[in-house]
């Protein structure tokens, strides 16, 4: 047997509930869960509807996958240079699925704590594989998991390469990048798509508002 103490691990019930935060906030919680290759616009767009929620008083936040692998799921070699090798190889996390995978676990916990909090959370991780998505939307409740797909062109992707990763992937000099030698899982009945070859950021991230009016998330 594990010596995991779980048994002994209660859940305590909040004495402020998530109808009256969402009652005071004015709109409810809920989790954009944009998914898509590396330089689809995740990332921007996401920022872009924070920063549209964030005019009309909504209460949201951006968990960002680059960023989030300098904190909780800092990768090995940022680790090895805070701290020690041991905490770098028992919970550093690079780009394997079975990394990838627990980096996606962690992180939907994380959205949902914001979301019970009545709050807007936008993630944008690139989230390659469907059971790690629908693991998160099955932690959460129904209508509470928006799954945005940043439906962009490789070619697209590719020839913005911001961080020239596409680049180096392609020279052979990043192993399992996804899109290039690394897999991609499209997703199947997204709640909404975005067509990041045609639109621009600022359009995106209008679409998003309207869906989020249209489910009555915000007003
Ligand atoms: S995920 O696959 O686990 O969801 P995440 O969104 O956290 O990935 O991190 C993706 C970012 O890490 C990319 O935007 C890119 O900057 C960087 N990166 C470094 N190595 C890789 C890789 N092998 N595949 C994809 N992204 C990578």
């Amino acid at each position: 047997m594990s010596d995991s103490k779980s048994v002994n691990v209660y859940w305590h019930e909040h004495a402020v509930s998530r109808e009256e935060r969402e009652k005071l906030n004015g709109h409810r919680g809920c989790v954009l869960w944009f998914t898509g290759l590396s330089a689809s616009g995740k990332s921007t767009v996401a920022n872009l509807v924070d920063h549209k929620l964030h005019a009309q008083g909504v209460h949201s936040v951006v968990l960002d996958g680059d960023n989030v692998r300098h904190g909780l799921n800092a990768s090995p070699d940022i680790l090895l240079k805070q701290h020690d090798e041991v905490l770098a190889k028992r919970f550093g996390l690079g780009f394997s699925a079975q990394d990838r995978e627990e980096n996606i676990r962690r992180l939907g916990a994380v959205a949902k704590l914001f979301c019970d909090a009545g709050i807007v959370v936008g993630t944008a991780f690139i989230s390659p594989y469907l059971a790690d998505r629908n693991r998160v939307r099955s932690i959460l409740n129904k209508g509470d998991f928006i799954e945005i797909f940043v439906n962009t062109p490789i070619e697209v992707c590719e020839s913005r390469d911001p961080k020239g990763l596409y680049k180096k992937a392609r020279a052979g000099e990043i192993k399992g990048f996804t899109g290039i030698n690394d897999p991609y899982e499209a997703p199947v009945q997204p709640e909404l798509e975005l067509d990041g070859g045609k639109y621009s950021a600022e359009d995106l991230a209008d679409q998003v508002i309207a869906y989020l009016r249209k489910v009555s998330i915000i007003r």
